[in-house]
Formats: structure tokens, C-alpha cells, sequence
């Protein structure tokens, strides 16, 4: 690794300072099989602030990326040991890597490279011989969105932990989050959603009761029957939820799931009383697994059904149209790859 310069101001193309990421001056890691390449990237780089890190092959970039997590990547695509088009795919699909921003530099002429680079999930490209202007300008700019988009990410994680708290008031509800994160995910899959929609399914997995903040433990927990008064109160959790999360502009596609988890197919569900597929396609997901979930735990006032009573009990709701028919199937169809495809229980 090359050590971390001093930063200055001086130099073509940097119009502002090197802006540093978590308290620390921005970490690029620069990816090329030929020391020389790698050393004049460092060179270009480090007079202006930022640390540089380097790798020499395919598997070393995600060796460096998964000990020590770059701020961006500019990366080679010919390489041994895993070329830049795979190195870059890899990167993008791993959901805790996804969001490093990747320069492609490359001297290979022509589209064919830059359109498998951006099938790759390249952010941007650079072309040698490399002009350190136009360098300092684009790494720059992607390292500004970079900074918003860390920003979002712990904005959504501090939702997320407030979600667990609401969770972790109830002893018998743990682990429900995370479960019906994976399962969400799972049924979403056999839907075939789309790689954003599961996103939001994760997160709705996690977030969708966080409106429970709102409701006093005295409702929450209450052993008995909920007054009318007291379902009402219940009830807001959707909308308290919504709410919570709507300023979070990252977090648009979940709102759905968090306002109509528990809309019901045949129209007698709340807040707003939906039927059928008016009801966001997410929620109805959601919910198709948050009820297998609740059939599965045990409660203080009922036992844990077996999956297959639970099944067996989610196929008179759906034949009652309280749940959606078809989603249901599915579930039921892909039960056993959906609940294998879960999280193991933490041991005492
Ligand atoms: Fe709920």
C-alpha cells in the first residue's frame, strides 16, 4: 500500500479539497496488473489527498475490497486471475459492495468493451494515456455521491436498529424481522421481481412494523382482547410507519409495504381498506410470509403450528380470499426453498 499524502490544493482540474469519507481522507484503490500503470495512478492521486491502495489481479481487488473497503475503485479490465468485466459484476452484486463506485480505465478502443463494462455495472470510464484533470474531475464527482449515498445508508440502518428495538420489546417475536426479510426475498424471487423490488422487500422485512414505536406497551402487549379504542390505536402502526420512513427518499419503494401489510385480498384489511391487486404487489408479499411467520411462534395465548398446519391454515384464509390465492400457491410450492434459505436461529 502507499502511504496517505498530505492534502493540498494545488493541481489541475481539483477545484475543491479532497473532501475526506468517515474522518478519513477518501481510499482509491487502484487495480492494473503492470506496476507502472498502478505506480503513476498513485502518483496522480496521493499529491491531492487521497490514500491509495493497490492491487495486482482480479482476486486481489476483492481480497483488498473485503479487508479494507474502498471509497472507489479504478480498475484495469485486462488483468489475471479474474479480468475487470468480472471483478466489476461481482463487486455490483454483492449487496455490500455494490455501492463502491468502479472507473473502468482501459486502452482498449471501441464500444464492445465499454458496453460489457457497463453491463458490468461500471459507473464511469477512463481512457489511457489518462489526463489527470479529467481523472481528478471524476473521481471527485463520484466520490460527492458516494459521501450522499453513505449518508442514506446509515440513515436507513439507524430506521432499521429503531425497527429492531421495537422488535426486541417483545420476547416472542425475535429473529421475526430478519425472517421475513429472507423470506420476503425468497417468494419475491419466485415471482421474479426484479433485483430493486427484493431490495425493498429486505428492507421491508426489517422496517414494515417500525410504526409500532407509537403503540404503548399497554396495547402492544396487552394478553386480553383490544378494545375497539385500542385497535384503532393498533391500527396506526401502518400509517405512524409510513410516515417515519417517507423523508428517507431511498426508501420510496417500501413505503407500500409499510402502509399495507395488512390490507387483506377480500378488502377487510387496514389502513385504507384496499381489495384484490389494488393492493401493492410488495405488501401482499410481505404479508404472505408475515402470516406463515406468526403461525409459526408461538405466542403466550397459542402454540407454534407446524409448517404444515400452517400451511394448511394459510390455504383456508386464501380459499376465504383473506389472502392472495396465487401468491399463496407459490409460497406453498416453494415452501421448502424459501424456509432453506433461512438464517440460523442464534444458540443461547
Ligand atoms: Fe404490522
Amino acid at each position: 500500500m502507499v502511504e496517505p499524502a498530505r492534502a493540498t490544493r494545488t493541481g489541475a482540474g481539483l477545484a475543491e479539497p479532497v473532501a475526506p469519507v468517515a474522518g478519513l481522507p477518501p481510499l482509491i484503490l487502484v487495480a492494473d496488473d503492470l506496476p507502472e500503470n498502478r505506480r503513476l495512478l498513485a502518483r496522480l492521486l496521493e499529491p491531492h489527498g487521497f490514500r491509495v491502495d493497490q492491487a495486482q489481479c482480479g482476486r486481489e481487488v476483492l481480497e483488498r475490497v473485503a479487508a479494507r473497503p474502498p471509497d472507489l475503485i479504478l480498475l484495469d479490465l485486462l488483468m489475471p486471475e479474474g479480468d475487470g468485466f468480472d471483478v466489476c459484476a461481482r463487486l455490483k452484486r454483492d449487496e455490500r459492495t455494490r455501492l463502491i463506485p468502479v472507473v473502468v480505465v482501459t486502452a482498449l478502443p471501441g464500444d464492445t468493451e465499454k458496453l460489457r463494462a457497463i453491463e458490468s455495472g461500471a459507473d464511469d470510464f477512463l481512457h489511457k494515456p489518462i489526463s489527470q484533470a479529467e481523472l481528478l474531475a471524476r473521481v471527485q464527482a463520484l466520490l460527492r455521491l458516494k459521501r450522499y449515498t453513505d449518508e442514506l445508508e446509515h440513515a436507513e440502518a439507524t430506521l432499521v436498529t429503531l425497527s429492531l428495538t421495537v422488535e426486541s420489546r417483545d420476547p416472542y417475536t425475535q429473529g421475526h424481522c430478519q425472517r421475513l426479510a429472507a423470506m420476503g426475498v425468497g417468494l419475491g424471487r419466485r415471482v421474479g421481481l426484479p433485483e430493486e423490488s427484493l431490495r425493498a422487500l429486505h428492507r421491508g422485512g426489517y422496517l414494515h412494523d417500525i410504526g409500532k414505536i407509537a403503540v404503548p406497551d399497554a396495547i402492544l402487549f396487552k394478553p386480553g382482547r383490544l378494545t375497539e379504542a385500542e385497535w384503532a390505536v393498533m391500527r396506526r402502526h401502518t400509517v405512524v410507519g409510513e410516515e417515519i420512513c417517507r423523508p428517507l427518499r431511498s426508501l420510496a419503494a417500501v413505503l407500500p409495504i409499510i402502509r399495507s401489510h395488512h390490507e387483506r385480498w377480500d378488502g377487510s384489511g387496514y389502513p385504507d381498506g384496499l381489495a384484490g391487486e389494488d393492493i401493492p404487489a410488495l405488501a401482499r408479499i410481505l404479508q404472505i410470509v408475515d402470516v406463515y411467520d406468526a403461525l409459526r411462534t408461538e405466542r403466550p395465548y397459542k402454540v407454534s403450528l407446524r409448517p404444515a398446519d400452517a400451511l394448511a391454515q394459510m390455504q383456508r384464509e386464501a380459499e376465504a380470499r383473506r389472502l392472495d390465492p396465487r401468491l399463496f400457491m407459490l409460497f406453498r410450492q416453494h415452501h421448502d426453498d424459501i424456509l432453506a434459505a433461512l438464517p440460523a436461529p442464534a444458540s443461547d
